[in-house]
């Protein structure tokens, strides 16, 4: 499989990094638009060959997109991160222009891509690059639910006082502080409810703290977060290499399902190698429909800066 990441910044290089020492792909090339930049990352990453036993080849080139050709998938991580007090919303202005570009060049060397977008703001980035490329809807995926469900995890994990591996969850709506629908009423503790460990206190906590993951760490680190980002990035481009149809929450352009049209959300779906191979459509109770539709009200006023 070859892989494309455009943006050799920390995401770009964190995922790149994932993707090596899974050792899944035969390729990973890097792009960015500074000179050099890609071309540093993907020497330093190969100088961890030998280290990390991988036989992923990667390469970093300067926007040039022929180097891309024939790229099963490719991930968009071009564009500006959040600073502390910004919401992903206000990164639109900058990082609009630079998606649509990227996605367009893409297609032009990789008609067959599937797209993993992560730039933010995330579901109005993936609204964008179906816009710009036409692609079959199946193929442009977005990436957010599955970083907020791992950070969802940690913070159970963390009230559980158990390992994460013991804890299942899921965020499903949009990538944002206010959209993000923690569903604290399906999470479990190898299959018990977390209601049956956790107080309503405590899971009203997990839940603020996950809606506000990506703020905290922005924080804490004077720029966004990419470790967990570029991880979750490779699970879903290794669940497209092995054709594994793993279930992830990801942003999906809706066509009626939970009451949506037009739209990318974040929703279950089961993902292999065709992209998106099916939108799972789980009962949701009425104050959970209710904030999908609310978060979705949202997600359409960003698109509507577009
Ligand atoms: N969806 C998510 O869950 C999630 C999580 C973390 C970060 N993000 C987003 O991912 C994006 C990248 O974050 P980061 O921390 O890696 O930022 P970063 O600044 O470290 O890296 C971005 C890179 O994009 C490059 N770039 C800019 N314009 C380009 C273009 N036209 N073509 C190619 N490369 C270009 C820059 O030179 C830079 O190296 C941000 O928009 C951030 O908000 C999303």
């Amino acid at each position: 499989m070859k892989v494309t990441v455009v943006g050799a910044g920390a995401v770009g290089a964190s995922c790149a990094e994932y993707i090596a020492i899974k050792d899944f792909a035969a390729e990973v090339v890097l792009v960015d638009i500074k000179e050099g930049f890609a071309e540093g990352k993907a020497m330093d990453l190969m100088q961890t060959a030998s280290l990390n036993s991988f036989d992923t080849k990667i390469t970093g080139v300067t926007n040039d997109y022929s180097a891309t050709a024939n790229s099963d998938v490719a991930v968009i991580t071009s564009g500006i991160p959040r600073k502390p007090g910004m919401t992903r919303e206000e990164l639109i202005s900058t990082n609009a222009g630079i998606v649509k570009s990227v996605a367009e060049n893409l297609i032009k060397h990789s008609p067959d891509v599937t797209i993993i977008v992560v730039s933010n703001p995330m579901d109005t980035m993936t609204y964008l690059a179906h816009q710009a490329t036409g692609l079959p809807k199946n193929r442009i995926i977005g990436m957010g639910g599955a970083l907020d469900s791992a950070r969802f995890k940690y913070r159970l994990a963390e009230a559980l006082e158990c390992p994460a591996s013991d804890v299942d969850g899921m965020v499903i709506g949009g990538h944002s502080d206010t959209g993000m629908l923690p569903l604290t009423r399906l999470a479990t503790r190898n299959s018990v409810p977390v209601s049956e460990f956790l107080s309503q206190e405590q899971m009203d906590y997990v839940r603020e703290e996950t809606k506000v993951g990506g703020a905290t760490l922005t924080k804490l680190l004077g720029t966004s977060a990419w470790y967990a980002p570029g991880a979750a990035v490779s699970a879903m481009v290794q669940a497209i290499a092995n054709d594994a149809n793993k279930m992830f929450p990801c942003s999906c352009l809706l066509d009626g399902e939970y009451g949506l049209k037009d739209i990318c959300i974040g929703v279950p779906a089961l993902i292999g190698k065709n992209g998106i191979n099916k939108i799972v459509e789980i009962d949701l109770d009425d104050a959970e429909k209710a904030k999908l539709q609310e978060s979705a009200e949202a997600v359409r006023k960003t698109n509507g800066l577009l």
